[in-house]
């Protein structure tokens, strides 16, 4: 009996590890970096949240509804000019510590909305938002594709 019972564990065992062992491994390696990413993510996802979309807000009903352009259109227009993360996480930080004229990469936003406020934030937290901001892809609108094809063309006017 007790061999058989030995027997029986010994083919389970096969049924459950044999064959799925490199692929139930790297299955549980992918999710485990998604779990990581996401926590990470999560953090900058939040703090960009409750520090921007109150002007920023991606769902704005339409584009006459905007008080500032959505992230995803700052973000388009900051990866033209700084296209390495470092580059972008930097000038992000100290635009948002201090929005001067001089830095502005998006004159017709300011026309349209007047120059940002600026935000007395940690440079820490400027930098996990900012770094979100540059490795996700971010909500956008339902009218902005169409908006960005017609407006802005390439994304560099404005
Ligand atoms: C009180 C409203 C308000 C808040 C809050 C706000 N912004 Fe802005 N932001 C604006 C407006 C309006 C513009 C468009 C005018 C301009 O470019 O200055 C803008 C433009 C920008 C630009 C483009 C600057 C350029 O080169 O023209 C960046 C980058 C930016 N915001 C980042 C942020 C980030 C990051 C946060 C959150 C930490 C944030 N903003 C919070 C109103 C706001």
């Amino acid at each position: 009996m007790k061999r058989f019972l030995a027997l029986i564990s010994f083919s389970i065992g096969l049924v459950s590890c044999g064959p799925l062992t490199k692929e139930k491994n790297d299955r549980i390696a992918a999710q485990d970096t998604a779990d990581t990413n996401t926590v990470q993510t999560n953090e900058g996802y939040t703090l960009m949240k409750n520090n921007c979309y109150a002007c920023h807000h991606p769902n704005s009903a339409s584009h006459d509804d905007l008080i500032a352009p959505p992230l995803v259109a700052v973000k388009r227009r900051y990866q033209i000019q700084y296209p390495k993360k470092e580059e972008f996480v930097n000038a992000m930080v100290e635009w948002v510590q201090n929005p001067s004229q001089e830095r502005v990469l998006m004159p017709g936003a300011v026309d349209q909305f007047n120059v940002m406020i600026s935000m007395p934030l940690d440079t820490e937290v400027l930098q996990k938002i900012a770094s979100y901001m540059y490795e996700n892809e971010l909500e956008r609108p339902d009218w902005f594709e169409e908006h960005f094809k017609e407006m802005h063309g390439n994304g560099v006017n404005n």
